[in-house]
Protein backbone atom coordinates (compact mmCIF):
# COMPACT_ATOMS: atom_id res chain seq x y z
CA UNK A 1 0.00 0.00 0.00
CA UNK A 2 1.18 3.41 -0.95
CA UNK A 3 0.47 6.21 1.44
CA UNK A 4 0.62 9.64 0.91
CA UNK A 5 2.77 12.18 3.66
CA UNK A 6 3.16 15.42 3.94
CA UNK A 7 5.75 17.16 5.73
CA UNK A 8 5.98 20.61 7.78
CA UNK A 9 9.26 22.44 8.77
CA UNK A 10 7.86 24.83 11.96
CA UNK A 11 10.80 27.20 11.97
CA UNK A 12 10.73 31.04 12.67
CA UNK A 13 13.89 31.42 11.27
CA UNK A 14 12.97 29.37 8.31
CA UNK A 15 10.01 31.10 7.75
CA UNK A 16 11.77 34.97 7.52
CA UNK A 17 14.48 33.79 5.07
CA UNK A 18 17.22 33.97 7.72
CA UNK A 19 18.14 30.24 6.95
CA UNK A 20 17.38 27.60 4.36
CA UNK A 21 15.40 24.47 5.59
CA UNK A 22 17.60 21.40 5.59
CA UNK A 23 15.71 19.23 7.57
CA UNK A 24 12.36 19.22 5.71
CA UNK A 25 13.75 18.02 2.43
CA UNK A 26 15.77 15.47 4.32
CA UNK A 27 12.65 14.34 6.18
CA UNK A 28 11.18 14.39 2.59
CA UNK A 29 14.09 12.17 0.67
CA UNK A 30 13.87 9.40 3.87
CA UNK A 31 9.68 9.04 3.26
CA UNK A 32 9.92 8.94 -0.30
CA UNK A 33 12.72 6.48 -0.27
CA UNK A 34 10.86 4.28 2.40
CA UNK A 35 7.96 4.05 -0.54
CA UNK A 36 5.54 7.18 0.24
CA UNK A 37 3.82 9.93 -2.06
CA UNK A 38 4.58 12.95 -0.68
CA UNK A 39 1.80 16.15 -0.85
CA UNK A 40 3.91 19.67 -1.35
CA UNK A 41 5.80 20.56 1.67
CA UNK A 42 4.65 22.88 4.33
CA UNK A 43 7.09 25.90 6.04
CA UNK A 44 5.58 27.78 8.25
CA UNK A 45 6.93 30.02 12.00
CA UNK A 46 6.53 28.65 14.99
CA UNK A 47 3.22 30.64 15.53
CA UNK A 48 1.11 28.39 16.88
CA UNK A 49 -2.04 29.76 14.74
CA UNK A 50 0.03 28.73 11.99
CA UNK A 51 1.03 25.52 13.23
CA UNK A 52 -2.35 24.18 13.58
CA UNK A 53 -3.37 25.81 10.31
CA UNK A 54 -0.40 23.77 8.34
CA UNK A 55 -1.58 20.82 10.30
CA UNK A 56 -5.65 21.00 9.28
CA UNK A 57 -4.63 22.27 6.33
CA UNK A 58 -2.43 18.39 5.52
CA UNK A 59 -5.52 16.68 7.26
CA UNK A 60 -8.24 18.13 4.67
CA UNK A 61 -5.50 17.03 2.14
CA UNK A 62 -6.25 13.34 3.55
CA UNK A 63 -2.45 12.82 3.94
CA UNK A 64 -1.92 9.54 5.65
CA UNK A 65 1.05 10.63 7.78
CA UNK A 66 1.96 14.15 8.68
CA UNK A 67 5.56 14.85 9.68
CA UNK A 68 6.02 18.28 11.38
CA UNK A 69 10.17 18.96 12.20
CA UNK A 70 11.32 21.56 14.38
CA UNK A 71 10.24 22.95 17.63
CA UNK A 72 10.17 20.40 20.01
CA UNK A 73 12.52 21.71 22.51
CA UNK A 74 12.23 24.09 25.40
CA UNK A 75 12.99 27.51 23.76
CA UNK A 76 10.38 29.70 24.28
CA UNK A 77 9.03 29.31 21.04
CA UNK A 78 8.75 26.11 20.69
CA UNK A 79 4.89 25.50 19.99
CA UNK A 80 5.13 22.13 18.11
CA UNK A 81 3.96 19.32 20.40
CA UNK A 82 1.40 21.61 22.24
CA UNK A 83 -0.16 21.82 18.99
CA UNK A 84 -0.06 18.61 18.01
CA UNK A 85 -1.77 17.64 21.24
CA UNK A 86 -4.93 20.34 20.59
CA UNK A 87 -5.75 18.91 17.11
CA UNK A 88 -5.30 14.78 17.85
CA UNK A 89 -8.29 13.45 19.28
CA UNK A 90 -6.16 10.03 20.19
CA UNK A 91 -2.27 10.39 21.49
CA UNK A 92 0.21 8.12 20.26
CA UNK A 93 2.69 8.02 22.70
CA UNK A 94 5.00 5.32 21.60
CA UNK A 95 5.80 6.83 19.11
CA UNK A 96 7.87 9.02 20.79
CA UNK A 97 8.39 7.11 23.16
CA UNK A 98 10.40 4.86 20.29
CA UNK A 99 12.25 8.03 19.46
CA UNK A 100 13.32 9.10 22.34
CA UNK A 101 14.71 5.36 23.42
CA UNK A 102 16.77 5.33 19.85
CA UNK A 103 17.60 8.78 20.37
CA UNK A 104 18.90 8.39 23.85
CA UNK A 105 21.65 5.64 22.72
CA UNK A 106 22.98 8.20 20.38
CA UNK A 107 23.14 11.41 22.45
CA UNK A 108 21.94 12.42 26.18
CA UNK A 109 20.42 15.22 24.69
CA UNK A 110 17.45 12.85 23.32
CA UNK A 111 15.61 13.81 26.24
CA UNK A 112 15.36 17.04 25.43
CA UNK A 113 12.86 16.56 22.48
CA UNK A 114 9.45 16.86 23.65
CA UNK A 115 8.03 15.51 20.58
CA UNK A 116 4.28 13.87 20.39
CA UNK A 117 2.19 11.78 18.39
CA UNK A 118 -1.34 11.53 17.58
CA UNK A 119 -4.46 10.98 15.43
CA UNK A 120 -6.32 13.66 13.38
CA UNK A 121 -9.27 11.93 11.63
CA UNK A 122 -7.84 9.81 8.79
CA UNK A 123 -3.78 11.12 9.34
CA UNK A 124 -0.95 10.39 11.82
CA UNK A 125 0.91 13.20 13.14
CA UNK A 126 4.43 12.73 14.10
CA UNK A 127 6.65 15.38 15.87
CA UNK A 128 10.35 14.91 14.99
CA UNK A 129 13.21 17.41 16.38
CA UNK A 130 14.30 20.42 14.25
CA UNK A 131 18.11 19.79 13.43
CA UNK A 132 18.53 17.61 9.90
CA UNK A 133 20.45 15.23 11.96
CA UNK A 134 18.19 14.80 15.14
CA UNK A 135 15.04 14.89 12.49
CA UNK A 136 16.62 11.74 10.67
CA UNK A 137 17.62 9.45 13.60
CA UNK A 138 14.84 10.04 14.92
CA UNK A 139 12.18 8.89 12.04
CA UNK A 140 14.54 6.21 11.24
CA UNK A 141 13.64 4.81 14.57
CA UNK A 142 9.78 4.36 14.11
CA UNK A 143 9.82 4.20 10.34
CA UNK A 144 9.31 0.51 9.83
CA UNK A 145 6.67 0.30 12.02
CA UNK A 146 4.41 3.48 10.28
CA UNK A 147 2.77 1.57 7.29
CA UNK A 148 1.27 -1.23 9.81
CA UNK A 149 -0.25 1.70 12.08
CA UNK A 150 -1.61 4.05 9.00
CA UNK A 151 -3.08 0.24 7.34
CA UNK A 152 -4.80 0.05 10.69
CA UNK A 153 -5.88 3.72 10.91
CA UNK A 154 -7.50 3.63 7.05
CA UNK A 155 -9.25 0.67 8.24
CA UNK A 156 -6.83 -2.38 6.89
CA UNK A 157 -7.30 -5.83 8.02
CA UNK A 158 -4.21 -7.20 7.93
CA UNK A 159 -3.26 -9.37 11.21
CA UNK A 160 -1.15 -7.88 13.60
CA UNK A 161 0.26 -10.73 14.58
CA UNK A 162 2.11 -11.05 10.96
CA UNK A 163 6.07 -10.83 11.26
CA UNK A 164 7.52 -7.81 10.23
N1 LIG B 1 17.60 13.25 18.92
C1 LIG B 1 18.55 12.71 18.16
N2 LIG B 1 18.39 11.46 17.70
N3 LIG B 1 19.67 13.38 17.79
C2 LIG B 1 19.90 14.66 18.24
O1 LIG B 1 20.92 15.24 17.85
N4 LIG B 1 18.99 16.55 19.55
C3 LIG B 1 18.26 16.87 20.77
C4 LIG B 1 16.85 16.31 20.82
N5 LIG B 1 16.75 15.04 20.13
C5 LIG B 1 18.90 15.28 19.07
C6 LIG B 1 17.74 14.51 19.39
C7 LIG B 1 18.25 18.28 21.12
S1 LIG B 1 19.78 18.98 21.36
C8 LIG B 1 17.09 19.00 21.31
S2 LIG B 1 17.15 20.59 21.95
C9 LIG B 1 15.77 18.39 21.08
O2 LIG B 1 15.91 17.22 20.29
C10 LIG B 1 14.72 19.31 20.51
O3 LIG B 1 15.05 19.79 19.23
P1 LIG B 1 14.18 20.92 18.50
O4 LIG B 1 14.01 22.06 19.46
O5 LIG B 1 15.00 21.27 17.29
O6 LIG B 1 12.85 20.34 18.12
Amino acid sequence: MVYTALVITVSDRCARGETADASGPAVCAMLQDAGYSLLPSLLVSDEPDEIKKALLDAVSQDAALIVTTGGTGFAPRDNTPEVTIAVCERLVPGIPEAMRYASLKITPRAILSRAAAGICGRSLIVNLPGSPKAAKENLEAILPALDHGLLMLRGGQQNCAAKK
